[in-house]
């Protein structure tokens, strides 16, 4: 059950996992673009997971329909505004967005920077009219290749100031961490937090990966740190915070069930792992059935369901300052 008493995160949130089926259908209808439906009950199964897929990469694809509709700076403004929106009408107190601006400009050709300007405006005028605590993580598509994320870091670095940590996602499996490392050099010269999803499609050493060559203090997924008991001694001594987001490593086939999900040992291990969502229009889930559907069902005792939420507090890319302005 949710703490009440406590603030709510969500610490792994992707702002373009999140733009909502009505918007991709106006849009759509707005810049003239095709869908596969324009219909609302029909749009949804090919913008929404159905099933769970076979793989990360499949996934993944659900999202390019939402990117598909940005034919403009407009568009990535409209979608930012409603991620917050959506944040607040959510009950979470505390959010770390994070977004791809070379995945979003790709399609029409956006300037990179020009989307990270559109999504820093878009959150700020959210923010004018609704009390909420957002920090915006940028991330590098390690999909499009090196090239392609210089060039994403680039478009983040004209906004270093308004960008709280730099993330690597994307598939995990084609583009190996190592192949990103002078990018992350970069990203730490600048103060930035490091996260990287890791152990999600990959093993135990894409994890290692991400903490001894990026740098990462925080890890997106995780899941197979179980795999290696001498990962999960550092994790705990290190207080490398875990960002779990259940029921996405079930629709990834990243684990079979929930009750096969390592989060349980994770927490009896001494690991600071919280609950979070990935992509939740995509995934047709709030925060509020991870903590009260998917962790139940991930065996996690009540007790343990508010430790998740406190350890979400504690891993948040915030002062202590701010943390305590929280509570
Ligand atoms: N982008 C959006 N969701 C993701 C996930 N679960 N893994 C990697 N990249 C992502
Ligand atoms: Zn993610």
């Amino acid at each position: 059950m949710i703490d009440t008493q406590l603030p709510l995160t969500d610490l792994h949130r992707h702002l373009d996992g999140n733009i909502r089926p009505q918007t991709i259908l106006e849009l759509a209808k707005q810049h003239n673009i095709a869908l596969p439906a324009y219909e609302l009950e029909a749009l949804c199964p090919h913008v929404q997971i159905t099933k769970n897929e076979p793989s990360l990469v499949s996934f993944l694809q659900k999202l390019d329909w939402g990117v598909a509709v940005l034919a403009d700076l407009d568009a990535c403004h409209r979608v930012a505004y409603e991620n917050v929106v959506d944040v607040v009408n959510a009950g979470i107190d505390y959010a770390e967005l994070r977004f791809s601006p070379y995945y979003m400009a790709m399609k029409h050709q956006l300037p990179v920077e020009g989307v990270v300007e559109a999504i820093v405006d878009g959150v700020q005028s959210a923010l004018q009219s609704h009390d909420v605590d957002i920090r915006l993580i940028g991330i590098l598509s390690r999909t499009f290749g090196e090239n392609a994320c210089q060039q994403e870091l680039n478009g983040l670095l004209k906004h270093q100031d308004k960008i709280t940590a730099l993330d690597l996602a994307g598939d995990e499996l084609g583009f190996p961490g190592h192949l990103f490392q002078p990018h992350f050099n970069r990203a730490r010269d600048t103060g930035w937090n490091i996260t990287v999803h890791a152990g999600e499609a990959a093993g135990a050493e894409s994890i290692w990966h991400a903490i001894k060559e990026l740098g990462a203090s925080r890890i997106g997924h995780g899941v197979k740190a179980i795999e290696d008991p001498r990962l999960m001694d550092y994790l705990a001594e290190h207080q490398i915070g875990i960002e779990s987001c259940l029921t996405s490593n079930i629709q990834t086939s990243t684990i079979n069930s929930l009750a096969e999900h390592p989060l349980k040992k994770f927490l009896e291990h001494g690991i600071i792992a919280s609950l979070n969502t990935d992509d939740p229009a995509v995934e047709g889930i709030e925060l509020k059935h991870e903590y009260t559907v998917a962790a139940p069902a991930a065996g996690l005792t009540p007790e343990q369901i508010r430790q998740t939420q406190i350890n979400g507090l504690k891993m948040a890319f915030i002062s202590q300052a701010e943390r305590d302005a929280l509570i």
